[in-house]
């Protein structure tokens, strides 16, 4: 069931999906393809076991979409989000996951689309290696509007294409930009420091020059956090996370929170910032915030944001600014990606990825194998 709240967020529009269905655009297609694929999703919301192995139409090439066979799929949280029922889904059958990487096998037909200097600037090419964003990407194959496909430069594609980074790249990226603009100087508090995104903001702060300061649940998480860059990691279940981070700002609290726990987490959020600091709630690990009075946010002024990936990335040329700086940083080594562990391309698998995930039982990228190339 969707809160009220989400549900006033996405009511009917699909543009204002958190992240938009491949399924929906697909129409026809004149290239010769297996007329059913294997995907790994749903047909109703539920527990862990209602992920089951699906079999669905070949995603039909539109004019205006890219086909990508897909190689991985990328695990989020996200993805539990949608199993759940918390964000909506259109129709069912359902593949999940919503990011993937793999080979383009399809482009664009449509003339308007080929003759547009944005989607030239692409560069698009059967056989290029790409990464895709939407939900459905645990699938052979998929259909994606060609702006939310994201060639890799030929320095990255080897190493990464078996990393299907849109969803925590992205997010990681524009949020450090958009939703805060983490400069040198500033002190940041990353609730999930050792998770997939977690250990990308993380480095991205490093790289700009901010302190960071992290909170997580044991030893080994704190020490991969570290090792990542962290400069302080509070065990949350041991130590007083308000009291550590005032001891460490000498009492001025942080410039910018990036929260990905939610429910959790919320309320102390406010005890920590400091004046005009900004809290970024990034999700829900723990559970949806409830609503609050913004009222909240006087003591401080503090700027409250719930930003989308999907809405920083919306325009094609913002596509390509933002994928573009992504993998600069991956192919300069400011940005590693750890993975965790690769899962099949099963129900059980994506079943068991979810488990851990949301477990608390992971650290850097899950991915599942959908294929060999
Ligand atoms: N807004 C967007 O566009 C966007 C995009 C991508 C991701 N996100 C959000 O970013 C957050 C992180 O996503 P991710 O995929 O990278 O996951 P992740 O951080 O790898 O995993 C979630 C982590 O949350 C922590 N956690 C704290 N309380 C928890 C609880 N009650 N249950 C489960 N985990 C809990 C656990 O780490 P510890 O053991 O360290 O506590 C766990 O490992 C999620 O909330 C996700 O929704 C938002």
């Amino acid at each position: 069931m969707l809160s009220s709240a989400l549900k006033s967020l996405f009511p009917h529009n699909l543009r204002f999906y958190p992240v938009p269905s491949f399924r929906t655009i697909a129409t026809a297609t004149k290239m010769s393809f297996p007329a059913k694929i294997q995907a790994i999703g749903i047909n109703k919301t539920g527990d862990f076991d209602v992920v089951e192995k699906l079999e669905i139409p070949f995603p039909k090439h539109v004019p205006g979409n890219v086909l990508v066979k897909i190689q991985y799929g990328g695990v989020n949280f996200i993805d539990t989000y949608y199993r759940k029922g918390l964000y909506p889904i259109a129709s069912f059958p359902q593949p999940l996951g919503t990011e993937g990487a793999g080979t383009i096998v399809g482009i664009p037909s449509d003339e308007a689309v080929l003759n547009n200097d944005e989607f030239k600037k692409r560069g698009y090419a059967i056989g290029g290696k790409a990464a895709v964003y939407g939900l459905g990407a645990f699938a052979e194959y998929v259909s994606v509007p060609w702006s939310r496909v994201f060639t890799f430069p030929e320095d990255v594609s080897d190493h990464h294409v078996a990393n299907p980074i849109t969803t925590a790249g992205l997010t990681s990226l524009t949020f450090v930009t958009e939703a805060y603009n983490v400069q040198k100087g500033d002190i940041v508090l990353i609730h999930t420091v050792a998770g997939g995104l977690g250990l990308l903001f993380t480095q991205l702060a490093k790289s700009r020059g901010a302190t960071v300061i992290g909170t997580t649940s044991t030893k080994e998480k704190a020490e991969l956090a570290k090792a990542n860059g962290a400069d302080h990691v509070i065990l949350y279940r041991d130590e007083d996370t308000v009291q550590r981070v005032l001891e460490i700002t000498n009492g001025e609290g942080v410039h910018a929170v990036f929260d990905g726990v939610g429910k959790d987490t919320f309320d102390n959020n406010f005890k920590l910032i400091r004046r005009k600091g900004t809290i970024v709630s990034v999700g829900n690990a723990s559970g949806a915030v409830p609503p609050f009075p913004p009222l909240k946010l006087v003591e401080k002024n503090v700027r409250l944001l719930r930003p989308t990936v999907g809405n920083y990335i919306y325009t094609p040329e913002e596509g390509r600014r933002y994928s573009t700086e992504l993998f600069s940083l991956i192919s300069k080594g400011t940005l590693k990606i750890l993975i965790h562990k690769e899962y099949p391309f099963t129900a059980e698998g994506v079943q068991q990825a979810q488990k851990d995930l949301t477990g608390g039982k992971t650290t850097g990228k899950l991915l599942i194998k959908i294929s060999d190339e």
